[in-house]
């Protein structure tokens, strides 16, 4: 869940890692740190709890000199947070500073090792042991980058690893189900656990796999395998440009993205039809399709689960990702996997995978990241093409998904061109739901809920998902309990907590209206305050926001005034739309 980024060029290493940082802080945001190795060759390490930009007012990063090094942000899994436990670490020995994402899950047995080698311990993660493993290797005699390799060999888990040495122009770097990719520049070269991380820099990668080991010095990249041997990995071009990585004239990217959404819904439509069209095949051809997420890419795939059923006439299973090794024994080799994810780098989702593979089952994928794991263990890939997503909330890439579901639904009907149509006429319904008209009037209700403490939201069909995908948004960004629910679940047991006041989001369309007034009624009838979603008003609401109907694409455009109802209201609450407490970006541990 961490940031890292590392440098080797010509120019100072601080300023490019400081803001590598800066644009890292989605991944993780209690803690940041960076090592330069220094002109006289000693390594200066800073590092402290809290944002970037105030451990820089308070530690003076940019007043660190060298041409190479490395920084990190964190989202602590081992240890709290801590400035002892904030990233570099560093070896007893001084010499040897390592930064890391994931988890060491052998860490106590390698740290009771080195407890019996004499080494001491300063914090409570598992990356500290990594230097120190490093260090013990040394011992023996092996030279630097071979120590780094042979300890990195012996770690389980999930890992993104970084490692410098005192004096070395060098950083090492492995992975094994953690993010991270190469930036190639021109006399300079960059690591990153994501591409934001040095896309002002460049834009050619090369993709570090699983247990690769890469050595970056003045003379390049290189790519070995854990045992030293050479590898080649391809040169790859990527086509998100720097504004999609930059806040631009909004004070958020949530509500940047937000707003992109009338252009990255047409983009996610405008797949290239050859890979649609054989996804499409393969789901026709399979013998079980099973649609595997987390969070709101499952409230994604349970939409898709409707549409499927509706337009295709076709049953298609849904499965939580961390709940998908319960349903093992229906995998067969023809069995299609669909893994739904906008960063291709979800734990859950990859283990998913893992246990398909196993099965012989297909596997393709619907995301966003290009070279994400996901995408490089698919069999084919659909790509959201909604750019990169800063904010920790998705909001652009859940209607993408959406948008990439439905159209596949429709392809796999038969009616491909049906469904494109359809997406394209909501071109002009996002660009009135995302302009500064509805954002005012949705401010006036965001006034109204600001100091409640619990929201409901109800909605049956394809309302559903929306109402479990827009609590989700009201929840994660604002800390208000929001629940979301089905109408026809509202008497089994929530109705109890409904007092005067409690608002409720009533989602509704042409084909349940009447069932879900019904439901808001009853609320009302308790002294809730109602807030209808839906094509046109009805006198059970005390506010109504009016999206247009448009049938089974009705879940692209009703999360949409939620997701900048969730946004105001955490702006009025004083919290930060972009890094939510306690999450990050992409979930790569368990
Ligand atoms: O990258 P993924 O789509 O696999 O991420 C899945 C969830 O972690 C993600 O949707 C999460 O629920 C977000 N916080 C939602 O805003």
């Amino acid at each position: 869940m961490c940031g890292i980024i590392g440098y080797v060029g010509a120019k100072e290493a601080a300023p490019i890692i400081l803001n590598g940082l800066k644009r890292l802080e989605y991944r993780g945001y209690d803690s940041a740190g960076i090592a330069i190795v220094q002109p006289s060759g000693s390594t200066d390490v800073r590092k402290d709890i809290g944002r970037v930009a105030a451990i820089d007012a308070k530690l003076d990063f940019l007043g660190m000199k060298g041409t190479i090094g490395i920084g990190h942000t964190r989202w602590a899994t081992h240890g709290g947070v801590t400035q002892n436990n904030a990233h570099p670490h560093i070896s007893n020995n001084g010499k040897i500073v390592v930064i890391h994402n994931g988890i060491v899950e052998n860490y106590q047995d390698i740290k009771r090792r080195l407890l019996d080698e004499g080494f001491t311990f300063y914090g409570e993660t598992d990356t500290e042991t990594i230097p120190n493993l490093i260090e013990l290797e040394m011992r023996g005699g092996k030279d630097f980058e071979t120590a780094a390799r042979d300890a990195i060999k012996q770690l389980d888990g999930y890992y993104a690893v970084l490692a410098m040495f005192d004096g070395e122009r060098k950083i090492v770097a492995s992975r094994d189900g953690s993010p991270l990719v190469a930036g190639v520049g021109a006399g300079e070269n960059f690591i990153g656990s994501d591409i934001p991380a040095f896309l002002e820099h460049t834009k050619t990668v090369m993709y570090i796999h699983d247990k690769d080991f890469v050595v970056i010095d003045d003379a390049g990249i290189r790519f070995k395998d854990l045992d030293g041997r050479a590898i080649e990995r391809p040169v790859h071009s990527i086509d998100w440009s720097l504004e999609q990585a930059q806040k631009g004239d909004f004070d958020h990217f949530m509500m940047k993205e937000i707003s992109e959404q009338v252009d990255t819904v047409q983009k996610a439509a405008n797949q290239d039809k050859e890979t649609l069209f054989a996804v499409a095949d393969a789901v026709k051809k399979a013998k079980g399709v099973f649609l595997v997420a987390c969070g709101s890419s499952y409230h994604a795939c349970l939409s898709a689960s409707y549409i499927f059923s509706k337009i295709a006439n076709m049953h298609v299973n849904l499965v939580l990702a961390s709940e998908f090794s319960n349903y093992e024994h229906f995998l067969t080799p023809d069995t299609l996997v669909i893994a739904v994810s906008q960063s291709g780098e979800t734990i859950d989702v990859l283990d998913a995978v893992r246990t398909a593979r196993r099965k012989g089952s297909k596997v393709m994928s619907i995301v966003n990241v290009m070279g994400s794991s996901l995408h490089r263990n698919s069999d084919l890939s659909l790509m959201l093409n909604a750019g990169p997503e800063i904010c920790v909330l998705s909001t652009k890439t859940y209607t993408a998904q959406l948008a990439v579901l439905s159209l596949l639904a429709y392809t796999v009907a038969g009616r491909y061109d049906e469904g494109r149509e359809s997406l394209q006429y909501l071109w002009n319904v996002i660009y009135n739901l995302t302009a500064a008209n509805t954002r005012d009037y949705i401010k006036q209700l965001a006034d109204k809920l600001k100091d409640k403490e619990h929201v409901f939201l109800i909605g049956r069909g394809l309302q559903y998902p929306t109402a479990l995908e827009a609590a989700l948004k009201i929840k994660e960004v604002s800390y208000i309990h929001a629940e979301g629910f089905s109408g026809g679940e509202l008497k089994h047991g929530t109705i109890a907590l409904i007092e005067p006041g409690t608002p409720a989001i009533v989602f509704s369309s042409a084909d349940n209206e009447k069932e879900i007034i019904s439901n808001a009624m009853e609320i009302k009838a308790r002294g809730g305050y109602i807030i209808g979603v839906n094509a046109h008003s009805n006198e059970v609401f005390d506010f109504f926001i009016k999206t247009p109907e448009v049938g089974l694409l009705n879940p692209i455009v009703q999360i949409i005034p939620v997701q900048i109802l969730a946004y105001q209201l955490a702006v009025l609450r004083g919290c930060d739309p972009d890094m939510p407490r306690n999450l990050a970006k992409s979930v790569t541990v368990k």
